[in-house]
């Protein structure tokens, strides 16, 4: 299994770090299979699996929920756990109580929080104590409604800089990587020059120290809207409903299931059954 000092050494040696996200075990297991560097479990599981518009009703029992999945089918692989929204801001016992559930409950080798300002201090408590913090800059989603949307974050000079500093903030801190969300790709290229930990891209460009994308944007499974940063390596989609349509039209019409899908018993009990 890597650690928090294989992702630094990735970075000094320029091997690039690939994430995929994953919300239970049969993902994971793939993603394992695929030897990816990290795994985020990510509270992108409310839009992309849970059927919410938004990261906001996730809950902390949501994710402990689909980290202990996740660990079952990925158990030789780092996890990454999102706290999600508002489980890291009210005080530092309820952060500590919370991150603490992903890390033993839920077997999390890492939590990550979004943000910088605020922020700053509780990634400096929570590192202090013993927990891996991954940070979270320029779009991030558990803000949006503040943000007024999902755009591209960064793009101006006074945010541009403030951004830099943030990212200098979160490293400060402690955290030991950063995922940098749709910021423009030079913008992204200088806070990976700037900071000495790993950062993590999505819709940052390819300079950034590692990839993330979210595991069915990845295979085209049942997104509804992919934004333009991902790449769509397969279309799974296509595969599954023809599936699901055929075993629907062959249960109608006896064809499903065939002889060899079937148990049977043996002559004499039958006719003992039957008297
Ligand atoms: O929840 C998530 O999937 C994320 C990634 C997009 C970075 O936070
Ligand atoms: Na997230």
């Amino acid at each position: 299994m890597k650690t928090t000092t294989s992702f630094k050494k990735m970075k000094e040696e320029k091997e690039k770090i690939a994430m995929v996200t994953a919300y239970d075990a049969p993902s994971a297991r793939h993603l394992e299979q695929a030897d990816v560097d990290m795994i985020l479990v990510g509270d992108s599981l409310g839009m992309v699996v849970l059927g919410y518009d938004s990261t906001i009703p996730v809950t902390l029992d949501d994710m402990v929920l689909h980290t202990r999945a996740v660990k079952r089918g990925a158990p030789h692989t780092f996890i990454v756990t999102d706290l999600p929204y508002l489980t890291y801001h009210a005080d530092l016992v309820s952060t500590f109580s919370n991150a603490k559930r992903l890390m033993q409950e839920a077997g999390a080798n890492a939590v990550k929080l979004e943000g910088g300002g605020d922020v700053i201090p509780t990634i400096n408590k929570l590192t202090e104590a013993g927990v891996p913090v991954m940070g979270h800059l320029g779009l991030t989603p558990q803000s949006v409604a503040v943000m007024g949307g999902y755009r591209v974050q960064g793009k101006e000079l006074d945010a541009a800089k403030s951004l830099l500093e943030d990212a200098k903030a979160v490293e400060d801190a402690g955290a030991f990587a950063l995922v940098l969300e749709c910021v423009p790709d030079q913008l992204a290229a200088l806070i990976t020059e700037e900071i000495s930990i790993p950062v993590i891209g999505i819709g940052a460009g390819v300079d950034t120290d590692g990839q993330v994308l979210v595991y069915h944007d990845v295979i085209g499974y049942g997104s509804t809207h992919v934004p333009k940063f991902v790449k769509t390596y397969a279309n799974v989609s296509n595969i599954i409903q023809p599936a699901i349509n055929q075993y629907v039209h062959e249960v109608k019409r006896m064809e499903f299931p065939e002889e060899k899908h079937r148990f049977t018993m043996k002559e004499e009990v039958l006719v003992g059954l039957y008297g």
